[in-house]
């Protein structure tokens, strides 16, 4: 344990970072589409609601328990625990957030990997590759290994450069590209006949469906997953943080910035859709429903950009683009969980952890690959419905029951010494005991039944 642990070097850095994880294939992919089939601005609106009251209570646990013990999750919250018991929950919720991350970033990597190959079509096309292009657009085993290797290879090269040169330095490249290719697009697509249309499935809203109870369970896992909560992602990211920074603070521009993206994912990519359906593209599954799954981004959107000419490639490029970038900001948080856990717990040096954990995480990958319609829905729903919101359960109990209300306060006021006159101190620490763990307990427990 004598390599100095890393650090953010800069607020903009740390929130680069943790936008970047937040930030991710959930808000572009995820939300609009949850939210057209959910009954739009009524879904964004309890959505809104949802970040607000309990996601981001709930991040707020992770960070601060990260930064107070400047560790990894097994041992951040091993030492917030007052006996045995408490402690071997601890460990057990560490490691939970350790499995429940890699095999997150076993499917994470797999759909990122198609992105790549997307991003790589347009390009074979401009360079009359038709049938590498081809190829690249085809779902088969071998296209789906390879990508999944090259997508990997690009997470571990970042995260084995360290918290300050890997994670932070292409963090704070990345996230600006990013917002801007996701206006410019924007403002292309709403120009385009059929976008209104769009945009008024996105943003009208469908009250009616507000009492039904899974919008609200969708619009809270979408929740968790988007701000990357349960899996101590955003705990180590947390640990990263100067003792000298606001943390409610920084939390708040965190949640504010993913939920920014995810409606002005929302502006683009429903417009698109309805564009989409205007240049004759179905965009309705026979159940009636939108299309919502790989079929929207591997299908309705490429035969959109297809019917647009020269033009479409072009479109094609900065979408995939963009797609690719908001992935390996996620996908190198996920991995940055189980490598600061072996660097700091078993002196592994960071180069040889990040190789040999993504290099299991990638033969998990393979094998979903190679038995795809068998596991690969699995994965997503035992670790995004189950064991995120049960992991934000317990961090939550952590933060509201096991540790010591006084230290808590201590370690938030390093970077914000007037918080017991704040209004943040006068909520959080009741929402964080008590509504947080009732309130997803309830939602766990509607799915359940
Ligand atoms: N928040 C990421 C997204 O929206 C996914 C993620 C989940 C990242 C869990 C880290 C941990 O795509």
């Amino acid at each position: 344990m004598s390599t100095p642990r890393g650090e953010f070097t800069s607020r903009f850095g740390f929130l680069m970072a943790a936008s970047g994880s937040a930030v991710g294939l959930g808000n572009i992919w995820g939300f609009p589409t949850n939210a057209a089939s959910n009954g739009g601005a009524a879904f964004l609106f309890t959505y809104l609601i949802l970040v607000f009251v309990l996601a981001y209570p709930a991040l707020m646990a992770e960070l601060i328990i990260g930064r107070h013990a400047k560790a990894n999750a097994v041992t951040a919250l091993q030492g917030l625990s007052r006996g045995t018991i408490s402690r071997g929950m601890g460990t057990f919720v560490g490691f939970a957030g350790i499995i429940t991350v890699s095999l997150i970033l076993s499917f994470y990597t797999i759909v990122s990997g198609w992105m790549v190959a997307f991003l790589i079509d347009p390009l074979a096309r401009i360079a009359n590759l038709d049938s590498l292009a081809d190829w690249l657009t085809t779902d088969t085993i071998l296209r789906n290994a390879l990508f999944v290797m090259l997508f990997m290879g690009l997470t571990i090269y970042v995260v084995s450069a360290g918290v300050k040169d890997g994670i932070e330095k292409w963090a704070s490249r990345l996230m600006p590209s990013l917002v801007v290719i996701l206006l410019l697009l924007i403002l292309y697509v709403i120009t385009l006949p059929g976008a209104s249309d769009g945009m008024r499935a996105f943003l009208i809203p469908d009250f009616k469906q507000l009492i039904d109870p899974g919008l609200i369970i969708n619009a809270l896992g979408q929740a968790f997953f988007s701000l990357s909560l349960g899996a101590g992602t955003m705990l180590i990211y947390g640990s990263y943080v100067s003792k000298k920074e606001n943390l409610p603070a920084l939390g708040g521009m965190v949640a504010l910035l993913d939920v920014g993206v995810a409606v002005m994912a929302g502006m683009l990519i429903l417009p698109a859709m309805y564009v989409a359906q205007a240049n004759g593209v179905a965009i309705y599954d026979e159940s009636g429903g939108l299309i919502a799954g790989p079929g929207l981004i591997l299908s309705v959107l490429p035969a959109l950009f297809n019917s647009m000419g020269s033009a479409g490639l072009l479109v094609a490029l900065a979408f995939f683009l963009l797609m690719t970038i908001a992935s390996l900001t996620s996908s190198i948080s996920m991995l940055e969980v189980p490598v600061a856990y072996a660097v700091e717990n078993h002196s592994v040096g960071r180069r040889k952890a990040a190789l040999i954990i993504g290099g299991i995480v990638a033969i998990i990958c393979l094998t979903i690959v190679a038995n795809f319609d068998d596991l690969f829905d699995l994965v997503v729903t035992v670790t995004t419905e189950y064991s995120q919101p049960l992991g934000g359960l317990f961090f939550c109990i952590f933060a509201g029951w096991i540790w010591n209300r006084n230290s808590l306060l201590q370690e938030i006021k390093q970077g914000f010494p007037e918080v017991e006159q704040s209004l943040f101190w006068k909520i959080w620490p009741f929402y964080v005991k008590f509504i947080c763990p009732v309130a997803i307990a309830a939602v766990y427990i509607q799915l359940l039944s």
